[in-house]
Formats: structure tokens, sequence, C-alpha cells
């Protein structure tokens, strides 16, 4: 196992670049599969989630470089064969090769996929999705053998606006027959990222970023260049914890509108944030305001910053109320927070945090990938010491964030036990 050690009450100061965004390069790498040629992909972060994807490339043929953050793939030769459970169920995105599997050879055998135990996190959209073109898709158990004698564009309506269907149907059809309309598609950066790297091979999808996208299938696609966009999840931590602990904290790189939902919140709480076109500079204030804050799709409060943005809530003074509409199962972080001194309760969708209270450093654990990010968040304001354990929840999405961290003067380790 491993685990994060903190000394807590350090400021932070100085500059963290941020890296590639973890839910767009996990896309990005299976979708290189369509192509017949190769293709590169720069600003891929180290994250144990690639790793992961990277296993199952290798597994089925593909040959694969890496430098640094430049990955090549060449997918010429790769073997379509069943994908085995221990792979697939090692992340969420495993299940975008089974969408890249079913566009290339209309044929694919895997299993249900991976990812941190939030919620149920079903896969009925992206089965109508591949349904509506024309496959066929057999479950057994927690196995999916999908064929198609010839994959048609079809009209696909999403009932809920989920990044991995939309993706998923993107995949599937970029090389079928005619044209497929995907509505209530949803709208996250890393979805237009995708597209572009799709277009970039010679794919023809307009609409991307939209609720309504449209895709043109082609017959071939070649080799291409793309960068992975800069992660906002990632930012949106960082500048949390300028937000508790930074003086002049400088986070470079990022694309500010990406995380204009956090910024209007920090705002409201009163936190100083100087914003450029790539960076923004923030500083801990003495006295936050309480906000309301509701999960939504892009370009509303993303629910990957819910649980990092609740270690600030316990600073800010009064009632924060904060809903959960995405997952059922994401406030596994709480019962640790308030272990460290916060005052939170649960109410099934909402949780209630009154503040300000003082955080004291305690041993917790990363029950999932932003639980964790939250309690580290956590640790870095609390009185004296705080071991987060299970950290291979966190590893899988922050590209060095111990040395990121330790840079800007944390105080924070990490151990193998
Ligand atoms: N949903 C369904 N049926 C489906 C698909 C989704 O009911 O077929 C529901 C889900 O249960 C959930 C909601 O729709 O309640 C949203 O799910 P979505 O499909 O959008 O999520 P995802 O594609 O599985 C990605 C990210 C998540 C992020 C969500 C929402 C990846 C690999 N994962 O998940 O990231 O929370 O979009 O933005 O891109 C994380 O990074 O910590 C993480 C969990």
């Amino acid at each position: 196992m491993k685990r994060i050690r903190i000394e807590g009450g350090h400021k932070l100061t100085g500059t963290i670049q941020i890296s590639g965004a973890k839910n767009s390069a996990v896309a990005l790498v299976p979708a290189s599969l369509l192509s017949d040629e190769i293709v590169k992909i720069d600003n891929i972060p180290n994250i144990s989630d690639i790793d992961a994807l990277n296993e199952i490339l290798m597994y089925l043929g593909a040959k694969v470089t890496r430098d640094g953050n430049m990955m090549e793939i060449d997918s010429s030769s790769i073997i379509n064969k069943e994908i085995p459970e221990a792979i697939s169920a090692k992340l969420r995105a495993s299940y975008y090769f089974m969408s890249s599997l079913l566009g290339k050879y209309k044929h694919v055998e895997m299993y249900f996929p991976g990812g941190c135990s939030i919620g149920a996190r079903p896969i009925d959209q992206t089965l109508k999705g591949y349904r509506a073109l024309g496959a066929r898709v057999v479950e057994e158990g927690n196995k999916y053998t999908i064929d198609a004698d010839e994959l048609i564009g079809s009209e696909v309506y999403l009932d809920m606006p989920s990044v991995g269907a939309t993706v998923n149907t993107i995949l599937v059809a970029v090389k079928a027959k005619g044209e497929t309309v995907i509505e209530n598609a949803a709208k996250e950066p890393e979805i237009v990222n995708v597209a572009t790297f799709l277009n970039n091979m010679g794919a023809k999808i307009t609409g991307a970023g939209t609720s309504t996208i449209h895709i043109t299938g082609v017959d071939y696609l070649g080799s291409c260049f793309t960068e992975v966009i800069p992660d906002r999840i990632e930012t949106g931590t960082y500048m949390i914890a300028g937000a508790l602990m930074g003086e002049n904290l400088r986070i470079e790189n990022i694309i500010p509108e990406h995380v204009d939902s956090l910024i209007g919140k920090l705002k409201e709480m009163g936190v100083s944030i100087k914003e450029e076109r790539d960076a923004v500079t923030i500083s801990a204030t003495e006295k936050l305001n309480h906000v309301n804050v509701k999960t939504l799709g892009y370009p509303g409060f993303p629910t990957d910053l819910q649980q990092p943005l609740t270690a600030l809530l316990t600073q800010c003074s009064g009632e924060s109320v904060l809903e959960e509409t995405l997952y059922e199962n994401r406030f596994k972080n709480i019962p640790y927070l308030n272990e460290m001194g916060a005052n939170i309760t649960i109410d099934e969708k909402k949780i209630h945090v009154i503040g300000p209270t003082k955080l004291v450093g305690r041993e917790v654990s990363a029950t999932d990938l932003r639980a964790g990010a939250c309690l580290v968040l956590a640790g870095l304001k609390a009185e004296g010491e705080t071991i987060v354990n299970n950290v291979e929840h966190v590893l899988r999405g922050y590209e060095n964030i111990i040395e990121k961290f330790t840079q800007v003067g944390a105080k924070i380790e990490l151990e193998e036990i």
C-alpha cells in the first residue's frame, strides 16, 4: 500500500504547472486504435490510468513508444482479441477500447469496465448507441460480445448527457456508413479534444462541445498529431489548495474558461484570484463566505471537484450546502473530514458544512480518486500530521502530485508500506 504523509500548516507559494487532462488522455489513447497509421499524442500525463491503458494496447499488439509526455501508437498490426476482465476492470476508460474495436472491426469481446466506486455507473447509454448503429449486444454476466454486419449511422438520443456514452458513440460512428447525430450529448472540453484528434486523423465530426454532434462516417483514418488539453480537475484541485494555503500560488498552463464555475464559487467566497490568459494566481483569504454548490455537467460545477472543494467549505463561515446530482456514493470523504474536525452532515444527495472549523491531522484513507485529493488538501491545512492511506487511487489521476506540492512549499511525502 502507498500512503501520503503531510505536515500541515505550510504556506504554498511559487508556481505549479498543470498536466494533460486524465479524462481526455484516457479517451485519446483507445481512440488511436481507429487509425491505420502511426499517431502521436503529446502532453499525456504520467499516471497509472495511462499505464493500465498502455497494458491493453500492448496486449492487443500495438507498438507503443513513450518518451516523457509524448506517446506514439502504431495500431496497424493489432489483433482484435477478447480483453480479459482483469485488465478491463482496472479503470472506467477501458470501455473506450470496446467502442474503438467495434468501430474498426465490427466485433468486440470485453468485460464491464472498472473505475472509482462512486455509484452504480451503468453503461446502458453506450449500449443504446451501439444498438442504434446496428450492433447486436450479447451480455453474459459481466461479459459483452458485440457484433455488427454493418454499422450504419443513426440518430442517438442520450437520456442524460453522459461523457462516456458521448465519446463511445463518436468512436463507433466515425467509420460507420452515413451520418450519426448524437442528441443531448455531453459538452465537456474532453469531448472536443477527442473529436479534434479524430478529425485530425480524417474523421468528419462537427458540433463537439455542444448538445448536438454530427458524425459522417469515413472509410479510412490516417496518421495525426494532437495534444492533450490541460486537466481542469487538476487545475481546480490546486486552485482550492491555493485558496486554503496559498501565498501568491500561481497555477500555469491552464484554460481558465474550463474552470469558470470554480472561479465563480471561489469569488463568491471572497478568495483573491488574479486571472491571466493561461494562468491564475491565488492567495488564501482570512474570512471566507459560505456558498451553495450543485454539481452538473459542463459548464456547470464538476462533480469531480466537489470532494476537493469540501475541504475548503470547512473553512467558510456559516452553512454551505453542496448537492451531488451525478453519483449516489460520492461522499466517502466526509467521515474522514469529520474525524479531522469538520462539521458536516450528509442528507441523501446533499451535505451541510458548518464552518469554519479547525482541522487537525489524523490517519485517513482515500476511498476513491477525488476523495483522496480532498483529504490531501485537508491535510495541507490541518494542524499536525495527516496520513492518507490507499493513495494508489490518487496516483491514478494526479501526475507528480508530491513533487508539485513540494516545489511550492508543502511538507508532503509518499511512503510505500
Ligand atoms: N450514466 C448512466 N448510463 C450510462 C452512462 C452514464 O446512467 O450509460 C449516468 C452515470 O451513472 C452518472 C452520470 O450518468 O450518474 C454521468 O456519467 P458519465 O457517463 O458522464 O460519466 P463517465 O463517462 O463514466 C466521466 C469521467 C468521470 C466524471 C464524469 C462526469 C472519465 C474516465 N471519467 O465519467 O471522472 O466524473 O465523466 O464528468 O472520463 C474522475 O475523474 O474522478 C471521474 C470519476
